[in-house]
């Protein structure tokens, strides 16, 4: 659905009277195109003595053909290593690194702070001062607005060679509406990509409820980072289906997940295929029955529960179990900023959403040793069918209660998600990404 509003805030006249009147300013977000370069500008990178992150990072975003410098009037990115930080005293170094540059960056610009994890730390005043970079970067994305995103990356000691995937997400127009986040990358060796336009070449990737919405959006862009890619969903959404299929050059699967056979469907229908695997897998097929808990039948429960939360566990049960999913393989779940901030309304789908945060949690660390990384993503408000049924006042709440003033496009969870399954990402596990724009729900 179109978001008049945004529309007219970036015409001419919209401009005048929105900057008179000092309404919602939604800008025009830069966004990933094919062929596009990693970053508009130069990036301008700081660091503390004993920074360990500095060095690689310079030397990995020159061989990419990014231009970093020490200074700058117009950067495209400011991007911090904070892991030299041991103290409170030392955070000083944040403020004469962004108090001068704040106003070089320029619009849709980029804020990468580098930490070491508080628990992976040698001492509690260390732990503390890291701890105190999440406040910083949150802040910058509430203040700089114009389309900025700021994140904080904790990079576990060891996990260098790891960072590459992650910055190169995070400096894209493919994060344009992920901002405040907190990313962990893990300790250990990560190769990377041959080709970092395909990543996922020679990959088999399962999307649920590829029919439309953000699923069919997940499906195009797994396919355009080289992925064969078996759209699922629902037999009434068959056609819908194959069209997805047909544009991506992959498999339709009609199965309703919730049936009691499934997931023994699924598992037999990968089993048969030609690589007898799936490399990456994501739930993201889910439903809303929202009533307040007073006035819910039972069936609108239970169907949430069972299509949101339970049908995936019920796959990865079997999955895993029948070694249907590689060393290597990416699991990928699509929680919701209802499930982190819960919401009137919807007590059964926040309960299937943190559930979904649930799972992340409990099977990342059992998922290491084989080599399978599992996250999630919590969109915010997203412009879909989902969301057009929603009452016009909520709507637009939804649509400028965040950093961008905006809703965020069914791609931008998408590349989200493209970038968890890429093999860049093999220490990027545990994490439950938020694609709201900084929503304030929650935050
Ligand atoms: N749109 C948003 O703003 C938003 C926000 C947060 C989270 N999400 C989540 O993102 C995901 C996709 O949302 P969307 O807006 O694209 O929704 P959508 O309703 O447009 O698409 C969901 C798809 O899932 C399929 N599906 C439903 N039940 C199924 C079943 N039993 N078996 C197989 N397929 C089934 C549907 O047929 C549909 O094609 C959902 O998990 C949703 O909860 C969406």
């Amino acid at each position: 659905m179109a978001d008049r509003y945004a529309n007219f805030a970036n015409s001419g006249l919209g401009r005048t009277v929105v900057k008179r009147l000092g309404l919602p300013d939604p800008p025009r977000l830069r966004r990933h195109r094919a062929g596009d370069p990693l970053v508009t500008g130069p990036v301008l990178l700081g660091a503390t003595p004993g920074g360990r992150l500095a060095e690689p990072i310079r030397k990995l975003l020159e061989t990419a053909g990014v231009e970093v410098t020490a200074e700058g009037v117009r950067v495209s990115a400011l991007v911090f290593d904070a892991t030299g930080i041991v103290d409170s005293t030392q955070l000083r170094a944040l403020y004469d690194f962004f108090h001068p540059y704040a106003r070089a960056l320029e619009t849709s610009g980029r804020v990468i702070v580098l930490g070491t994890p508080p628990e992976a730390t040698a001492s509690p005043k260390e732990a503390i001062a890291q701890r105190s970079l999440e406040g910083l970067t949150r802040s910058i994305g509430k203040e700089f607005g114009r389309g900025t995103t700021a994140q904080l990356v904790y990079v576990a000691p060891g996990g260098e060679s790891g960072v590459e995937s992650t910055l190169r997400f995070l400096l894209s127009g493919r994060s344009a509406y992920v901002s405040g986040q907190v990313i962990r990358i893990g300790a250990g060796p990560v190769s990377a990509p041959a080709d970092w336009e395909r990543p996922l070449d020679g990959k088999l990737a399962l999307v649920t409820g590829a029919a439309r919405g953000i699923g069919a959006a997940i499906a195009r862009v797994l396919a355009r980072d080289g992925a064969e890619v078996i759209a699922l969903d629902v037999p009434a959404a068959g056609d819908a289906l194959a069209g997805v299929a047909n544009e991506t050059r992959g498999r339709a699967l009609q199965l309703d997940l919730t049936a009691e056979s499934a997931a023994e469907r699924l598992a037999g229908y990968l089993a048969a295929g030609p690589h007898a695997a799936v490399d990456i897998i994501v739930h993201n097929a889910g439903i809303t029955r929202d009533k307040t808990i007073a006035r819910m039948t039972e069936d609108r429960w239970d169907s949430v529960i069972g299509v949101n939360l339970t049908a995936p566990e019920r796959v990865n049960d079997l999955l895993l179990e029948r070694d249907l999913i590689p060393s290597g393989g990416r699991i990928v779940g699509v929680a919701s900023i209802a499930g982190i901030a819960g919401n009137r309304g919807q007590t059964n789908y926040a309960t299937s959403k943190a559930g979904v945060i649930g799972q992340v949690q409990a099977y990342a660390p059992l998922l290491a040793g084989r080599g399978i990384t599992i996250n999630a993503v919590a969109p915010g408000f997203i412009e879909t069918a989902m969301t057009a049924k929603m009452p016009v006042g909520l709507r637009e709440a939804g649509r400028r209660l965040n950093s961008m003033s905006q809703g965020g496009l069914p791609v931008d969870v998408a590349e989200t998600i493209a970038w968890f399954a890429s093999p860049g990402s093999a220490a990027v596990t545990g994490n439950v990404v938020r694609v709201c724009g900084q929503s304030l729900l929650g935050a």
